[in-house]
């Protein structure tokens, strides 16, 4: 059984490239055809550990091809995996164009029995569209199968993520599609779990919410912390020990960024109130999140006061560590905030100044880095925005020689606050003395 897998975004590429690994014969397709001749190329057009080595090997094993023809891709593939883009409109709903268009295109080219599967993020109810679009535009009555398959990876380990799954969360409504997708994931028989296409839409942005809600929980609990004498590291660690809470995504700081948690919890919202749901919890959660980057500026203000003129050490762009990602990270906030205030800044980040260059030109105000002390060299003040691990093997003894005043505003608790203040620093974390 031929795959094909539309869309060659973080889901798609890593999709495409972990069911080549996985024995099965795909073919990666995207409208895009100057990535498709790139990503053909065994070329890699974002930086995710691990992606370009599995898609230069399913490349050479025969296993993986790529091709710009979006309709001869479906024509050969008996199972489709849909992975194109589902960004946000101005009210925070799913915006489902491309979706729409794919399911156009399947309609137009349907030749034979097909398992139509989304993977990318959705509202629940969208394959009840999508079936209903191919329903209407294909010729005859060609038989098909819409199924969810929501993906669960992270960026920084994708591709582990994917080769490696906790759980597949398989949606259908025949038992010939749920065939064909149990048969897809064999090696993994016992993780799948299968539901009701419903279900398995909810399942994740469920999912992504509720870690999303942990987040800002724990920022909340921070704020807390930062007004007392309690230690936000130490609530953290009291709260994970009971297995019933666990200790991940109980990290405080500047909140979550990225291209999933900020945007899957506004369309969460959105759903649940255009179905007269209250989604107050949720609602809050978000207010929570953005409510970060003002308290660490504040923070900034109460380390310098004024900030016109000064010069301030950034460390890390990308919303967390291992990407180049740049999409709602905290930076972008921060950076504009301190512009506007006058301050010179002195930028670093080990793979995303490419990404913030297009968002923020070097100019007189912002300055590209070539490593963290550069970075440091006569700043006020210095800001860890990104924990990159690069920033903990920092000798601080250094750093702190090169600074103008030796000031730091962590945003991700990176340091120890003893071994800081040591080294005479005057040091700024978050939900912790
Ligand atoms: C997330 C989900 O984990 C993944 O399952 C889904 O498919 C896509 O969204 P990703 O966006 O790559 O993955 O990043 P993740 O590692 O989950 O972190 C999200 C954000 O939360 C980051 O900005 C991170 O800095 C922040 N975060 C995470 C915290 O602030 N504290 C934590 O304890 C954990």
């Amino acid at each position: 059984m031929k795959i094909a897998v539309i869309g060659t975004g973080y889901v798609g590429l890593v999709t495409a490239a972990g069911l080549a690994e996985f024995g099965h014969t795909v073919i990666g397709t995207d409208k895009d055809a100057a990535k498709i001749d790139l990503i053909s190329r065994g070329i890699s057009p974002i930086y995710e550990p691990g992606l370009e080595d599995l898609l230069k090997k399913t490349l050479a094993s025969g296993n993986l091809s790529f091709t710009a023809d979006v309709d001869a891709a479906i024509r050969d593939a008996g199972v489709i995996f849909v992975c194109v883009g589902t960004p946000q409109d101005e009210e925070g709903r799913a915006e489902m164009s491309q979706i729409e268009g794919v399911a156009r295109s399947i309609a137009r080219n349907l030749n034979g029995y097909k398992v139509v599967v989304e993977k990318s993020t959705v509202p629940v109810k969208t394959s009840e569209w999508i079936k209903r679009v191919i329903g209407l535009y294909r010729r005859g009555d060609t038989p098909f199968d819409v199924a969810s398959n929501p993906e669960f990876l992270r960026e920084g380990s994708a591709v582990r993520d994917f080769l490696e799954p906790d759980r597949i969360i398989v949606g259908v409504e025949t038992d010939r599609a749920r065939d064909a997708l149990v048969r897809i994931y064999e090696k993994f028989r016992e993780r799948v779990l299968v539901t009701s296409i419903d279900t398995a839409e909810l399942i994740k942005h469920a999912s992504n919410s509720f870690l999303a809600l942990k987040i800002s929980y724990i920022n909340m609990i921070a704020d807390l912390c930062d007004r007392t004498d309690a230690d936000v590291e130490q609530v953290a660690l009291g709260m994970g020990l009971d297995p019933r809470i666990g200790r991940q995504f109980l990290k405080a700081g500047l909140g979550y960024g990225g291209s999933c948690f900020p945007k899957d919890i506004r369309a969460l919202t959105k759903i649940g109130e255009d179905l007269g749901v209250d989604m107050g919890l949720l609602r809050e959660a978000d207010k929570v999140n953005h409510g970060r980057t003002g308290q660490f500026l504040d923070k900034v203000k109460k380390a310098l006061w004024i900030l016109k003129d000064k010069k301030i050490a950034v460390l890390g762009l990308a919303f967390k560590p291992e990407t180049d990602d740049i999409r709602e990270a905290s930076s972008i906030r921060i950076i504009r905030e301190l512009v506007k205030e006058g301050a010179a800044l002195r930028i670093y980040d080990p793979k995303a100044m490419d990404n913030m260059k297009e968002i923020f030109p070097p100019s007189a105000q912002v300055a590209y880095c070539e490593g963290p002390y550069q970075a440091a060299q006569d700043a006020n003040a210095l800001l860890v925005v990104t924990e990159w691990e690069e920033f903990r093997a920092l000798d601080l003894g250094r750093v702190r020689e090169l600074m103008a005043n030796p000031i730091i505003v962590d945003g991700r608790n990176m340091f120890d606050p003893v071994a800081v203040r040591g080294l005479g620093f005057e040091y700024y974390p978050v939900g912790r003395k």
